[in-house]
């Protein structure tokens, strides 16, 4: 048995690194750079600095604001065409996951390969040779796009998200840019990050190279999460998650994610709610799941997170002291319940279809079929009120 896995683009870390931004983009031998963002990435005066750094070295740049939340593919297509009609030779996506995933998947486009966009984004995701530079700046603490291929993107004739496997170039991560956050962010993006790190750590395709980043995070997240979100300014903790998005994007770059995500991708499609808010409502329970058939791996994850064991645990207990430890990262930062977002418990157990027909319930360490799926919705449902 082998295993592979890939390293992810180069990492600049270290505050105040979008200043180099510019002088990275000359280097690559770029000439003109679309930048692409959205309204509140720029509103936070983020471009402003990305663009000072981009004048200093001589790098033309255009801009595309028009990134939305789970962005669809028609707003890749939109990018796309703005990158070609301003002659860019490179895209940079500054932002959370939508910006840094619709520059990702723009590239396809100004590489020459014809569109729609949508041709590309499947729901077993294909890989696409593309060839133009693609830098990647996060602004916030979670998605960890900025190591990792795939993009993922809204398909509204689908009702679904769907994604593509591209190469990024290099990832510049400036622990200053997410001093700005809103606590709720801070949160949810924060628990996407673990929710990458755990469920990489117990994918059925986890390897040795992966395993190492994703205890790292785990680690790093439970020391700094909610001390970041209850002390915004301080740099310190800021950059401690910083670098463990990275590291949790690092780790589930070849394992990819499983149940968790294809819960959190069913519930963003369904109630609209942000990608690290639906990831974490599914996690906690989740881990409880998978627990009993990945026991040793539940118990790194539980030591990670600093429970104390004594050893003789089973892997149920350790599924519950470990959903349990998430359940109480999730009440000290006050993340909203499915209830509490509206939602019924019918509806919830109604997406097990779609939990179970997702291509990344085939990562998860036990089969999920449609029942198990449902049993786990209403769990879900129930756990966290
Ligand atoms: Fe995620």
């Amino acid at each position: 048995m082998y295993q592979e896995f890939t390293a992810g683009a180069g990492v600049i870390f270290g505050c105040g690194a979008i200043s180099i931004l510019g002088e990275k983009l000359a280097e690559l031998g770029c000439r003109k750079a679309l930048l692409v963002f959205d309204r509140g990435v720029e509103r936070a005066g983020i471009i402003k600095r990305a663009a000072a750094s981009l004048d200093a070295s001589g790098v033309a740049f255009a801009t595309f604001d028009g990134v939305i939340a789970d962005p669809p593919d028609a707003v890749v297509d939109a990018a796309g065409a703005a990158a070609i009609a301003a002659g860019a030779d490179c895209l940079v996506g500054i932002g959370g996951g939508s910006s840094m995933d619709t520059a990702k998947a723009a590239a396809i486009l100004l590489s020459g390969n014809s569109g729609p966009v949508k041709n590309y984004i499947l729901a077993r995701p294909i890989s696409v040779n593309t060839t133009v530079p693609v830098v990647l700046v996060p602004t916030t603490a979670g998605t960890g796009s900025e190591a990792t291929r795939v993009a993922i993107i809204s398909r509204p004739d689908e009702n679904a998200k769907w994604s593509v496997n591209v190469n990024t170039t290099l990832a510049i991560v400036d622990p200053e840019l997410t001093v700005g956050l809103p606590p709720e962010t801070t949160a949810h993006t924060g628990l996407d990050a673990l929710a990458h790190a755990t469920e990489a750590y117990t994918s059925n395709a986890a390897n040795i190279h992966s395993d190492l980043y994703a205890l790292g995070a785990i680690r790093k997240i439970a020391e700094s999460l909610v001390l970041s979100y209850k002390h915004p300014e301080n740099i310190d903790y800021r950059s401690e998650m910083a670098i463990a998005a990275n590291w949790a994007g690092m780790a589930f770059r070849d394992p990819l994610t499983h149940m968790g995500h294809a819960i959190g991708d069913a519930l963003s499609v369904e109630f609209h709610t942000p990608h690290g808010q639906s990831c974490a409502l599914g996690l906690a329970e989740v881990m409880r799941f998978v627990a009993p058939h990945a026991p040793e791996r539940m118990a790194d994850i539980a030591s990670a997170l600093g429970i104390a064991l004594n050893g003789g645990e089973s892997g149920e207990k350790l599924g519950d002291l470990v959903a349990d430890a998430i359940y109480g990262l999730m009440r000290a930062m006050n993340v909203k319940s499915l209830q509490q977002l509206g939602a019924t418990r019918e509806q919830v157990t109604g997406l097990a279809k779609a939990v179970a027909g997702s291509h990344l319930s085939s990562y998860c360490p036990t089969e999920v079929t449609e029942a198990r799926a449902e049993e786990v919705l209403g769990r879900v449902f129930d756990g966290y009120r």
